[in-house]
């Protein structure tokens, strides 16, 4: 069940005008799953399909990253999706950095309401804005660091998967290792 809280942020996205990007979008794209969910995984930013549907991963990448949950199990019943920015970047460029700025406290809020004991940033743009603004995600993807009772790990984005098939063994490790945290930090809180 979403409430009051969540209500308050769909609302403030959906009129949101912090930054140029409104101008263009068809739909404000907030997220997808279990507001509940122990495990967070925020992609950069909406793509075609996601502003014409209001909701994120559902084009090529978004079919990609379902396998790839569903190869270690999990469903969107146990993860929380969203991005860094909420509107489309027009022509998929990357989002701009005061693009970036004006969403932020939006995925902040989610990240308090959510409580997640997992974040997961899938590719570069979520790695720099999340955790490290120097962070190299083909270097240090995989590592995982805890921050404030939150563990954070990078991925590489399924679009990169996409563009780059000898990527797809080493994300498919990051998912098993997540999953394997996941396993891990369930059984720490039952004891
Ligand atoms: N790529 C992203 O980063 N997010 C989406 O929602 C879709 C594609």
């Amino acid at each position: 069940m979403m409430g009051k809280s969540w209500d308050i942020l769909e609302g403030a996205c959906q009129h949101c005008r912090r930054c140029r990007l409104w101008e263009m979008r068809t739909h404000v794209v907030v997220g997808k799953g279990n507001p509940n969910a122990d495990i967070l995984f925020v992609g950069e930013g909406p793509g075609q399909q996601e502003d014409l549907q209001g909701v994120p991963f559902v084009g090529p990448a978004g079919q990609l990253l379902d396998k790839m949950l569903a190869s270690v199990g999990l469903t969107l019943d146990d993860v929380y999706i969203t991005n860094v920015v909420k509107c489309r970047p027009p022509g998929n460029r990357d989002p701009h950095d005061d693009e970036k700025a004006a969403c932020l406290n939006y995925l902040r809020y989610q990240f308090s309401l959510i409580h997640p004991k997992i974040l997961v940033c899938l590719g570069r743009i979520a790695a720099t804005t999340i955790i490290s603004p120097d962070f190299r995600i083909t270097r240090e993807r995989g590592q995982w660091q805890e921050r404030k009772g939150c563990w954070m790990i990078a991925t590489y984005h399924p679009s990169a998967l996409l563009r780059d098939e000898t990527k797809k063994r080493p994300a498919w490790e990051d998912m098993q290792a997540i999953r394997k945290k996941w396993d891990e930090l369930r059984a720490d809180a039952k004891q």
